[in-house]
C-alpha cells in the first residue's frame, strides 16, 4: 500500500426530512448571506426549494437565488453567479441539486475569491487555493460531488469539459435525504448508478499490490449497487434501496475506497469528451465507454478483472484461464447496464463513430500518453472508442 493522506471534512446530514435543517447548518458554518443555487426546475416542482428557503428564513439567514444550472454545467452561468455573489456580498453557497449544481457552485465559490478568470482552474493555468464555503442539499445519487473536492464544468463556446480539484472545494456539509431521489426519472437513477460504479472501478483497477482493505471496500460498494439498483428501478419509492444507493454514491467518491493505491480515470476522461461534444448524461456516456475500456486493458492484468468478476458478479473462477472469467465479468457489467436501461454503444447513446477523430483530437494527447492502469496513446483511445461504438450484448 502507498503512503496517503485522507481528508474528508464534510459533515453528512443523512435521512428523512433533513433538508429542514439547511438554515441551521448554514449558520453553523458561518454563512451570513447565501446564494441558493439550483438546476432546471425539479427542485422547484417538488417543493424542495421552498422548504430549503423556508429553513433559511427560519434561521434568519438572508439569501439570493440563482437557478438554471444545466446537466453538464456551463461556464456562462458560473460567470453570472460570480457577478451576483460579488454584488450581493454572498459569503456562503447552498446548492440544491445534483452533481451539476454542486460543480457549478464550486466553480462560483472559487471564482469569487480569485482575481483572474475562473476558467484558469479548469484549463490548468492556476490551482484553487481558496473558495467560499459551500453546503449541499443532494437530490441525486451519482457524481459524489457532495463529498468530493472535484468540479467539472463545460466551456459553452468550445464544448470543452474540464475538471478542477482542491480540498478547499469540499462542502462544509451535505444534507442527504434519500426520499428526495424518489422523483428521479428511471433513466437518471440508472445514470447515477453507473457513475457510482465507475468511480469505484476507476480506483479498483490499480497497479498497486497488497491493497486488500480498499479492494474489499470497493467490492462492497459494487455489490451494493448490483443488488440495490434493480430494486429502485422496479420500485422508485423503495426508501431503503434509495438510502443504500445514496450512501454508496458518497463512499464511492470521498476517496476512502481509493487511498494508498494508484488509480485510473481514463474512462472518465474519455467520457467527458462524449458529454462535452453531444451533451449526453455523464452516466450514460460511462455505460458506453467503461466496458469498452475494460475490454481493451484487461490483458494488462486478467487476474484483477477475474477477481472483480468473481466477487462482484459471482462468476466462477477459472484459475487456469483467468481471462475467461475476466471477460465474463465485463459481459455481466455490460448486461447489467443494459438491464437498468442504459445505452451500451454509440448509436444508443446518440454518438457517431465517424466523430471519433474529433473526440481523440479534443482529448489533446498528441504524441503523449495518459496516466493510469494502462497508459493510453491517441491510437489506443481511438480503439477504445471504436469498441464502444460497436458494442453489443
Ligand atoms: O436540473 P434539474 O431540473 O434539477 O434536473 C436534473 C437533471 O436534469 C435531474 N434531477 C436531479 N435530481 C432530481 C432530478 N429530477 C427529478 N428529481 C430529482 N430529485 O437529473 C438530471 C441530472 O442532474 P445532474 O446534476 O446533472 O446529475 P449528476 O449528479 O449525475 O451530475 C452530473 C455532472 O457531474 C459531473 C459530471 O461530469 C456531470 O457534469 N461529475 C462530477 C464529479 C465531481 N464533482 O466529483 C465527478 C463525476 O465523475 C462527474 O464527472
Ligand atoms: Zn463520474
Amino acid at each position: 500500500m502507498d503512503n496517503f493522506n485522507f481528508y474528508s471534512p464534510t459533515e453528512f446530514v443523512f435521512g428523512k426530512g433533513r433538508e429542514h435543517e439547511a438554515g441551521q447548518m448554514v449558520k453553523k458554518y458561518g454563512g451570513s448571506k447565501v446564494l441558493v443555487h439550483f438546476g432546471g426546475g425539479s427542485a422547484v416542482k417538488s417543493g424542495l426549494l421552498d422548504r430549503v428557503t423556508a429553513s433559511l428564513t427560519a434561521a434568519e439567514v438572508p439569501y439570493v437565488t440563482l437557478g438554471g444550472v444545466k446537466p453538464n454545467p456551463r461556464d456562462t452561468l458560473v460567470y453570472e453567479g460570480i457577478d451576483l455573489c460579488k454584488q450581493e456580498n454572498v459569503d456562503f453557497i447552498l446548492c440544491v441539486g445534483g452533481g451539476s449544481v454542486i460543480d457549478s457552485a464550486k466553480a462560483i465559490a472559487a471564482g469569487v475569491v480569485y482575481e483572474g478568470d475562473f476558467w484558469d482552474f479548469y484549463c490548468g493555468k492556476a490551482a484553487v487555493e481558496k473558495a467560499l464555503p459551500i453546503g449541499t442539499v443532494l437530490t441525486i445519487a451519482a457524481a459524489g460531488s457532495e463529498g468530493s473536492g472535484d468540479t467539472v464544468v463545460t466551456q459553452e463556446a468550445t464544448g470543452l469539459k474540464r475538471g478542477a480539484g482542491s480540498n478547499a472545494l469540499r462542502p462544509r456539509f451535505s444534507i442527504m435525504n434519500p426520499e428526495l431521489t424518489m422523483t428521479l426519472p428511471p433513466f437518471q437513477t440508472a445514470c447515477g448508478a453507473c457513475d457510482i460504479m465507475a468511480h469505484v472501478f476507476e480506483r479498483y483497477f490499480t497497479n498497486t499490490p497488497e491493497v486488500e482493505i480498499t479492494d474489499r471496500l470497493c467490492e462492497a460498494v459494487l455489490c451494493t449497487m448490483v443488488k440495490e439498483t434493480p430494486r429502485v428501478i422496479e420500485d422508485p419509492m423503495n426508501y431503503d434501496a434509495r438510502a443504500n444507493i445514496m450512501w454508496a454514491g458518497t463512499v464511492a467518491h470521498t476517496n476512502i475506497c481509493g487511498v494508498g493505491r494508484s488509480q485510473d480515470w481514463n474512462s472518465h476522461n474519455l467520457e467527458h469528451e462524449l458529454s462535452g461534444l453531444y451533451d449526453v448524461a455523464h452516466g450514460a456516456g460511462l455505460a458506453v465507454v467503461m466496458p469498452a475500456w475494460m475490454e481493451f486493458v484487461m490483458p494488462h492484468n486478467p487476474m484483477r478483472f477475474a477477481q472483480m468478476a468473481n466477487r462482484v458478479f459471482g462468476c466462477a473462477m477459472n484459475y487456469e484461464k483467468p481471462e475467461m472469467t475476466a471477460k465474463e465479468g465485463i459481459r455481466c457489467f455490460r448486461r447489467f447496464l443494459h438491464e437498468i436501461g442504459l445505452p451500451i454503444n454509440f448509436a444508443e447513446l446518440g454518438a457517431k463513430e465517424e466523430d471519433i477523430p474529433v473526440l481523440v483530437e479534443k482529448l489533446g494527447l498528441g504524441d503523449g500518453k495518459t496516466w493510469g492502469f494502462v497508459r493510453l496513446s491517441s491510437e489506443d483511445v481511438a480503439q477504445i472508442y471504436h469498441i464502444a461504438a460497436k458494442a453489443a450484448l
